[in-house]
């Protein structure tokens, strides 16, 4: 934590001190029963429903359809309903949909609720759980309404994890391995060495090819370099940003394609590289080597392993149309080398020709 922030609210209930390693189980003791809502998915619920039986239960559709303004709508229409006033607590159970709209609601309703988050997916544990960003897509366009909203408490179960299917896992191993890339060599080489042991469990699959204490590990590595850079820039002025790597690419492949979040970053970061090869900032073998360690973890490297067949046009389209951008130029996170990340003002011009031409 900066001393120099240290009257910041967000700075206050920093996420580093207190994130909680606990089973779901152990909750349910610990928490208001009756002003405790619960919002989960129904696939999540069907899970872990049964630790949250004596709690009020909201249930949102699973995955990214969640994040919408009819969805946010019926939320706040529950919270009525139960008569939750401002003593209440928000209890997001589940993936970063479900945070992400709980989130909202929780900073919006009564003016603002206290919100706990219980991260069922390894992106959220990770990545969408932490930094106190949140919100809903509107028309098309990603988290284009939402807030700062820092949850008081995420309760991280490890075990959550081994329900996931290989694909949400492989998501969120996306993230994992964006944040060993701004890390450096001792993260990075760790994943390398899981991957290793992984492709030495027949058959070799994940996430039962990582133990737990490996796994614990590598959520506790992951989520420091996020919550370092959050505490030094809660509000993305500056270094924030770098957390971008891959995205610029990965939300145009994302609208276009429709994949997972953490597939299409993975094809965001491995353009990110080629653009950097390209460009002489970094140097073939580094590109490579995450290329490699992506695949490692079963995740496209390329447009065609996400099963896109359509123009590269419809991809520059979608960045041009970036609510980020604002301008000509737009804040570039280019790869230098493992452990280096740096932001390029970079002109829109250039990242388009470059996906329109280059990309294969
Ligand atoms: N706020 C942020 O800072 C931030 C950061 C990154 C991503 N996000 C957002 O997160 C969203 C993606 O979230 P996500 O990938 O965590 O998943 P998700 O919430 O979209 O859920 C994906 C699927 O996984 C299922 N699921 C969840 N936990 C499970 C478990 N333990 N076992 C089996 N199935 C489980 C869900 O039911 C759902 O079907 C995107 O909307 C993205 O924009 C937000």
């Amino acid at each position: 934590m900066q001393k120099e922030n240290a009257g910041l609210n967000e700075v206050q209930r920093n996420p580093g001190s207190e994130i909680e390693f606990c089973s779901l189980a152990s909750l349910k003791d610990r928490l208001p029963r009756q002003t405790t809502a619960v919002i989960a998915d129904r696939r999540v619920h069907a899970l872990y429903g049964k630790f949250f039986e004596e709690f009020p239960l909201i249930q949102v559709p699973a995955g990214e359809p969640a994040k919408s303004y009819s969805e946010l709508l019926n939320l706040y229409k529950a919270l009525a309903e139960m008569e939750a006033d401002r003593s209440w607590t928000l209890l997001a159970l589940g993936g970063g949909s479900t945070s992400d709209l709980a989130g909202f609601a929780a900073h919006t309703w009564m003016r603002g609720v206290r919100l706990l988050v219980a991260p069922t997916t390894l992106l959220a544990m990770t990545d969408a759980s932490l930094g106190g960003k949140n919100g809903i897509d509107l028309e098309g366009y990603k988290n284009l309404v939402g807030s700062f909203h820092f949850p008081e408490i995420i309760y991280c179960d490890i075990d959550t994890l081994y329900s996931l299917d290989a694909g949400q896992f492989s998501s969120g191993m996306a993230e994992v391995i964006k944040h060993a890339v701004l890390q450096g060599e001792s993260t990075f080489a760790f994943l390398e060495s899981l991957a290793e042991k992984g492709r030495e469990s027949s058959p070799a699959n994940f996430p039962a090819g990582i133990d737990r204490a490996d796994m614990l590990r590598m959520v506790r590595e992951s989520q420091a370099v996020k919550l370092n850079i959050v505490a030094r820039d809660p509000k993305e002025q500056n270094e924030r940003r770098l957390l971008n790597l891959g995205h610029t690419f990965g939300h145009a492949i994302e609208k276009v394609t429709g994949a997972l979040h953490g597939h299409s970053v993975a094809v965001g970061m491995v353009i990110a590289c080629d653009y950097a090869v390209k460009n002489a900032l970094m140097d073939a073998n580094t590109a490579d080597r995450i290329k490699q360690l992506l695949a490692a973890f079963d995740l496209p490297t390329n447009l065609e392993a996400l099963g896109y067949r359509g123009g590269r046009k419809a991809l520059s389209d979608a960045i041009r149309l970036d609510k980020k951008r604002g301008g000509p130029r737009m804040n570039f996170v280019v790869p230098r080398k493992i452990g280096l990340v740096e932001i390029h003002s970079v002109d829109i011009e250039i990242l388009t020709n470059f996906i329109e031409k280059e990309v294969s």
